[in-house]
């Protein structure tokens, strides 16, 4: 470990004083305090209900909130800031986009496709839709390794599908799919591109104009960001199209007693009370990640992936899902071990003080079809380190002995 390394762990206070090996970077990651100082700072200094008042402090937060959505449409580099509705997370995102968009566009024989890898916020509200309209769900199956080719998408898509909806990194297999294709393929078709960017957005960097995407959904919480922020990016020519999805305050230009006009993208999907907080939380996360440089938390988490990998397809008994190529794990490794449950695997680790995810990690019928009810998961960030990895491998060597196997 470098001492840039070491300075990167040294802005996670709790990875030391919790005495925790953390992996469970995919269900979320922790917070460097710059990120909890400046949402604590916008409470101790400038809140007020913003977009409400017309006084200096309420100005103020306004500012704050709109100047957090600037910064998240450049990271991802949208077009304009009006692309990023903000939301709770990439679940709300999604059924946005499910509720706004597929209840208003989509009619009786329509037809959405998801890959069968998807987390299920990726999977039910397009299910919802589809009931509520007469479309149909068709799921684009992905090899047993977790491969997933536009040319997959080719072979079953037709001029009936209005929306294809794939996640850009799994949150199984760790694979990076490839949206731009998938993008390219649904739009030769008439067909608008849902990419989920909930595990691809806080790890490697995100052009969603180059990938052509019309909408992308991710959580400030995977990013180094507080809970209950998140993000939609939308193609303003769709976002302005759709109509809103919650209705009440702050979403309205004008309400009559038997009709209302609404405020103007992306302000007429952020009905209510907006989390200013966590907005301005997640803007100084991505300053955070962007103080490190895309090419470091990237270079980071391939070596300890490969570093991971290398050790863990040694291991007697232990089967990793998906690629044996560390390049196509992005820093997620799920596993299982011959005779022990995953609940045990994960039992024994935090005997240990190490967190892992045990479970079905919210894709059942990728399990199903996987011929798997649960696995095990360990998953990396960039302020992980070597000691993180020995200290993971060796419980997970010694695991089976643990259960009392003796070979
Ligand atoms: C690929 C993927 N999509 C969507 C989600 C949902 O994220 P959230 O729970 O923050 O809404 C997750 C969370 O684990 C995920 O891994």
């Amino acid at each position: 470990m470098t001492e840039a390394d070491q300075q990167i762990r040294g802005q996670f206070p709790i990875l030391k004083d919790r005495n925790v090996v953390y992996l469970d970077n995919a269900a979320t990651s922790q917070k460097p305090p710059c990120v909890i100082e400046a949402a604590a700072e916008y409470y101790k200094m400038n809140n007020a209900n913003p977009m409400r008042g017309l006084y200096e402090l309420s100005i103020d937060a306004t500012n704050a909130y709109e100047d957090a959505r600037k910064t998240v449409a450049d990271f991802i580099h949208a077009s304009r800031p009006e692309e990023i509705v903000f939301t709770r997370n990439a679940t709300e995102s999604l059924n946005l986009v499910a509720y706004s968009y597929g209840m208003h566009f989509l009619h009786e024989g329509d037809e959405i496709i998801v890959s069968i890898a998807e987390h299920h916020s990726n999977m039910l509200p397009w299910r919802q839709v589809a009931a509520a309209t007469g479309a149909h769900v068709t799921y684009l199956y992905c090899k047993q390794d977790g491969e997933l080719t536009p040319s997959m998408l080719e072979e079953i898509i037709s001029d009936k599908t209005k929306i294809v909806a794939i996640t850009q990194i799994s949150n199984v297999f760790g694979r990076l799919n490839d949206i731009k294709g998938f993008a390219a393929v649904a739009h030769a078709h008439g067909a608008i591109m849902v990419a989920d960017g909930a595990q691809s957005v806080p790890h490697i960097p995100v052009n969603v104009q180059d990938l052509d995407v019309d909408f992308m959904s991710f959580s400030g919480h995977k990013m180094f960001a507080p809970m209950g922020i998140g993000a939609l990016y939308g193609r303003y020519e769709l976002l302005d199209q759709m109509p809103p999805f919650l209705y009440g305050g702050e979403m309205i230009e004008y309400v009559t007693l038997d009709g209302a006009t609404y405020a103007e993208v992306p302000h007429k999907f952020e009905a209510g009370t907006v989390n200013v907080g966590g907005a301005v939380g997640m803007a100084e996360a991505i300053r955070f990640m962007m103080r490190f440089g895309w090419e470091r938390i990237e270079k980071r988490e391939n070596d300890l992936t490969v570093y991971a990998m290398e050790k863990v397809l040694k291991i007697p008994h232990v089967h990793v899902l998906g690629s044996d190529d560390p390049m196509n794990h992005h820093g997620i490794i799920t596993f299982m071990i011959d005779g022990v449950h995953p609940h045990d695997v994960a039992a024994i680790f935090d005997a240990h003080n190490i967190a892992i995810r045990a479970g079905h990690h919210c894709a059942q019928p990728l399990h199903k079809y996987l011929g798997k009810l649960s696995t095990s998961r360990a998953s990396l960030a960039f302020y992980n380190n070597e000691d993180d990895i020995d200290a993971f491998v060796e419980c997970l060597s010694g695991l089976r002995g643990a259960m009392g196997y003796t070979d």
